[in-house]
C-alpha cells in the first residue's frame, strides 16, 4: 500500500497531467486561451505581468503602442491605487485611454506629470514597443525575497518583510486594512483529487478592494461559486484573472493547492534517505 504522502504527490502528477491534455484541447479549439497562460511555455522573469496596451495605437505610424510594467509599479502602489481609483481595467487593452486624458492628469498622468515620475511629454518611455530600452527590471528587483515563478520575486514576503510598502493611493499615502479572513476552497471536480486550495483574505486585501473581486469575480459566499474550475482559471477567470498575467503564474500549483501543505520536500529528503541508504549499502558491499 502507497502512504498517503506518496499518493499525493501521485494524484497531483496525473492532476497536471490532466490539466496539461485539457490545455491542449482547449488551445486547439481556439478557446481564447492565449499565449501568457500557456503552461507549455518559459516565462521571461523581466517581461511577466508586462501589458502591451495597443488599443487605439495599434498601427499608428505617430507613435508605438504603449509598454506597461507591473514589477516597477507595484513596488510603490497597491493594485488598489490602480484599479480602483484611477480605473484601470483588469483585463488588458480595454481601458479607454486617449492622449488628451493623460495630459488632462488622468490615467497615467496622475502620476507622470513631471514630479512624481517623468512628464507626459516623454513620448518615447511609454510608447516603447520594439524599442530597444533598458528597463533593469531584474537589477530594481534584486534585493526583494525569491520566488521561483513569474517575475522571480515573493511580492507576498516582500510586503510582510517591509521590503517594499506600496501605497494604497496613487498620491504615495495610506495603506489597506486587510481583512484576516481564510477560506479553503474544497476541490471536488477531480478524481483523485489534488489538495485543496487555501484563499487568504489578508493578502489579498492588503494590495486589493473588495471591489475588485466582488462581485464582479466572486459571489461573496462560501462555496457560492460553483462554476469555478481548473481550466477557467486557466484560461483567465476566477483566480486566473491575476494569476495566469500579473501576480505568481498558475505554474506554482502547490501554492494555491497547499491544503494539506504539499509534501515534496519530505519526498526530497526521503529520497536523499534512500540515497544514503544505498551509498551505505554500496560502501559495505564494496567492504
Ligand atoms: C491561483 C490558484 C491556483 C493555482 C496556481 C492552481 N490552481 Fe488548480 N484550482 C484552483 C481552484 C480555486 C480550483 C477550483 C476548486 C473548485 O471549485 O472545485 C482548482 C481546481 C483544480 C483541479 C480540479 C478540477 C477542476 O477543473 O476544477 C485540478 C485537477 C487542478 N486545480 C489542478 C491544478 C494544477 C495541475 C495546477 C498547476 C499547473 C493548478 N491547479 C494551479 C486554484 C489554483
Ligand atoms: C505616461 C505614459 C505616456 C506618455 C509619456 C505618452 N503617452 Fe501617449 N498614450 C499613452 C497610453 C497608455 C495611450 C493609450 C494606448 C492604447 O490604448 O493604444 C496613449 C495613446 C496615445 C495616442 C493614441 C490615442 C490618441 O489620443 O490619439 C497618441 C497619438 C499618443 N498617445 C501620442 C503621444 C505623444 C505624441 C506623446 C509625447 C508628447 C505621448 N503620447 C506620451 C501613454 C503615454
Ligand atoms: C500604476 C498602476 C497600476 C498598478 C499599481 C497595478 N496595475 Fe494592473 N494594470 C495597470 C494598467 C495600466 C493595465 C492595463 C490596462 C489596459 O490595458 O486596459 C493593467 C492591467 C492589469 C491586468 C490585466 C493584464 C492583462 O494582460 O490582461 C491585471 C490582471 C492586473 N493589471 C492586475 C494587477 C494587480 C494584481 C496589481 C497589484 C499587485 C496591479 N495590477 C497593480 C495599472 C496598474
Ligand atoms: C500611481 C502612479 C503611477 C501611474 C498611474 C503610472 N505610473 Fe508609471 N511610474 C510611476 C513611478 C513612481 C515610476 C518610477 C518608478 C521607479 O523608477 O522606481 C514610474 C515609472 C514608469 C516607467 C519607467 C519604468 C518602467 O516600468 O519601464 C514607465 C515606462 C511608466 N512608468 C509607464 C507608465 C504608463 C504607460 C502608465 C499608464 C498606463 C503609468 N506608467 C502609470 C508612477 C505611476
Ligand atoms: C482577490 C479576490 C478577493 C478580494 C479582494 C476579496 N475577496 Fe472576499 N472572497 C473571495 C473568494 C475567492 C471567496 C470564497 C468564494 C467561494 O468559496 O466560492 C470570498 C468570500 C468572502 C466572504 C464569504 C465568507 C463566508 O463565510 O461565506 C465574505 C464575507 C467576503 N469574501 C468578504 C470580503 C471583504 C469584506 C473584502 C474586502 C475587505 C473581500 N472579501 C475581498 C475573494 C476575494
Ligand atoms: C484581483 C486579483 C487576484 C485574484 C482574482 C486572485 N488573487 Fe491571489 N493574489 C493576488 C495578489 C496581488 C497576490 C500577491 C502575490 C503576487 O502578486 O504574486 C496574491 C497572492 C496569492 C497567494 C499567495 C499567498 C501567500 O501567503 O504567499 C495565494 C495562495 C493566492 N493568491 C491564491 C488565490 C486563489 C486561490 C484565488 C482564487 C480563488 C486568487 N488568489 C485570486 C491577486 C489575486
Amino acid at each position: 500500500m502507497l502512504s498517503n504522502r506518496r499518493f499525493g504527490v501521485k494524484t497531483i502528477l496525473a492532476a497536471a497531467m490532466a490539466a496539461g491534455l485539457f490545455f491542449y484541447a482547449g488551445a486547439d479549439a481556439g478557446s481564447g486561451v492565449t499565449w501568457e497562460t500557456d503552461l507549455r511555455r518559459p516565462k521571461n522573469p523581466d517581461t511577466y505581468g508586462n501589458v502591451l496596451m495597443d488599443r487605439v495605437t495599434r498601427g499608428s505610424k505617430e507613435v508605438k503602442p504603449v509598454v506597461f510594467s507591473h514589477w516597477t509599479h507595484r513596488s510603490k502602489y497597491t493594485c488598489k491605487a490602480c484599479h480602483t481609483d484611477l480605473g484601470f481595467s483588469l483585463k488588458g487593452r480595454t481601458t479607454e485611454i486617449m492622449q488628451s486624458d493623460i495630459a488632462a492628469g488622468k490615467f497615467c498622468g496622475s502620476c507622470h506629470d513631471g514630479k512624481t515620475s517623468f512628464g507626459v511629454n516623454e513620448c518615447e518611455k511609454c510608447h516603447s514597443y520594439g524599442l530597444t530600452q533598458t528597463r533593469n527590471t531584474s537589477e530594481k528587483l534584486k534585493d526583494l525575497p525569491k520566488d521561483a515563478f513569474g517575475n522571480q520575486v515573493d511580492w507576498v514576503k516582500a510586503v510582510n518583510e517591509g521590503k517594499i510598502k506600496p501605497a494604497a493611493n496613487h498620491d504615495g499615502t495610506g495603506v489597506l486594512t486587510p481583512l484576516d479572513q481564510d477560506t479553503i476552497i474544497p476541490v471536488t471536480k477531480f478524481t483523485p483529487h489534488p489538495p485543496d486550495v487555501k484563499f487568504s483574505h489578508k493578502v489579498h486585501t492588503q494590495q486589493l478592494d473588495c471591489v475588485s473581486c466582488h462581485e464582479s469575480i466572486f459571489k461573496q459566499k462560501n462555496g457560492g461559486n460553483p462554476e469555478m474550475n481548473m481550466m477557467k482559471i486557466i484560461s483567465g477567470q476566477y483566480c486566473g484573472t491575476c494569476h495566469a498575467k500579473v501576480s505568481f503564474p498558475i505554474d506554482d500549483c502547490f501554492r494555491c493547492h497547499s491544503q494539506p501543505a504539499p509534501v515534496i520536500d519530505e519526498d526530497k529528503k526521503d529520497e536523499k534517505k534512500d540515497d544514503k541508504k544505498d551509498a551505505d549499502t554500496r560502501d559495505k558491499k564494496k567492504k
